[in-house]
């Protein structure tokens, strides 16, 4: 062999290891270490000195205030920071938490864009975002890709522009909260059933935003959907008449809306 091919061979060995780390890159405790250091860097006012004090780099970081890891290995499984008056952005290295079922931090001050790594954790089933001043839109692509999650609230937040059509295909979600945002568009434009995918839904909230176009007639087809608040909105048409065969709903919420038409078939016995 010559030794042009030699260096071409050792060449192409260094780029193969480089190309694997780079492809496979786990994520280990280390990096879940890194990634909540990150987002005590991005949280800007921390008025009761909750992180400030307690998560500090050479102390076991399972151990610290709001984060559980899992019992068999040094893995973030819980983030909660649930109202502890912080302010400051959500880091994009959140999305590096591999192992995270839970993500709370529901009553604090967190403002700007919900980061699209959060697509990357793929073992999410709860995410509470609400009561925030989050702002932009909801991730597009990202949330389609979380397929355990069971619960989705953001609600009382800024947040603008259309639902993305991907979250109605997450069939193991059973609670939607969009309430009190600045949501627009409609929710007959989305392409086929809401309900296609959707079995396990029990609640949908869509109050207080700028949705409009009818109330589609498909969403009465949820057949565990027992709460729907669609007040406070621009909905307009007629009330969906499959409303009234629907048997497991159990509070409806349509008032402060443009809706129209006959509704006596809610009378009907
Ligand atoms: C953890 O991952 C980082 C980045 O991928 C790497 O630099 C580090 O060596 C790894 N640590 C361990 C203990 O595997
Ligand atoms: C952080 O707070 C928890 C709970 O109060 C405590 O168990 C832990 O020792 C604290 N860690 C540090 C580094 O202060
Ligand atoms: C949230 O924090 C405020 C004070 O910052 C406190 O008054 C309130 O009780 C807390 N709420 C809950 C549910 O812990
Ligand atoms: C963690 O996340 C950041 C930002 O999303 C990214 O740049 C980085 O490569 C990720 N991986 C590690 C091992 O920190
Ligand atoms: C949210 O935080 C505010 C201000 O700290 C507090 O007054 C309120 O009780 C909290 N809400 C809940 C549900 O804990
Ligand atoms: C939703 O699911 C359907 C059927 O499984 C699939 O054809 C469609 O591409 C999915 N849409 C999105 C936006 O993920
Ligand atoms: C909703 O209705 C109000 C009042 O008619 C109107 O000013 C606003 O532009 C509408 N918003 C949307 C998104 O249709
Ligand atoms: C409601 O149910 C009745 C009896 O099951 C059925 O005849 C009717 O077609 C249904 N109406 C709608 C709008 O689904």
């Amino acid at each position: 062999m010559g030794k042009q091919a030699t260096i071409f061979l050792i060449f192409f060995y260094l780029m193969k290891i480089n190309l694997a780390s780079a492809v496979a890159s786990p994520l280990n405790s280390s990096t879940d270490e890194h990634s909540l250091l990150a987002i005590k860097a991005h949280i800007t006012f921390d008025p009761n000195n909750i992180l400030a004090s307690n998560w500090s780099l050479g102390t076991d970081f399972c151990t610290w205030i709001g984060v559980t890891c899992s019992r068999r290995r040094p893995r973030v499984t819980v983030l909660n920071l649930f109202n502890m008056s912080l302010q400051g952005t959500i880091a994009k290295e959140i999305g590096n938490l591999s192992f995270l079922t839970y993500l709370g931090i529901s009553n604090n001050s967190f403002k700007g864009v919900i980061p699209d790594e959060i697509g990357n954790l793929r073992r999410l089933r709860r995410v509470k975002m609400s009561y925030n001043q989050l702002s932009g839109e909801i991730p597009r692509l990202s949330f389609g890709f979380l397929t355990n999650l069971e619960y989705l609230s953001i609600q009382g937040n800024h947040l603008t522009g259309t639902i993305p059509w991907n979250i109605f295909n997450i069939s193991s979600l059973q609670a939607i909260g969009f309430t009190g945002n600045q949501l627009s568009g409609t929710l007959v434009t989305l392409p086929n059933d809401i309900c296609y995918h959707l079995s396990k839904l029990e609640g949908l909230y869509l109050s207080n935003n700028q949705l409009s176009g009818d109330i589609p007639t498909s969403l009465f087809a949820c057949s565990q959907l027992n709460i729907l608040p669609l007040s406070y909105n621009n909905f307009t048409g007629a009330i969906p008449i499959q409303m009234g065969n629907f048997s497991q709903l159990q509070e409806l919420y349509l008032g402060s809306n443009k809706l129209s038409g006959e509704n006596n078939y809610f009378y009907k016995s």
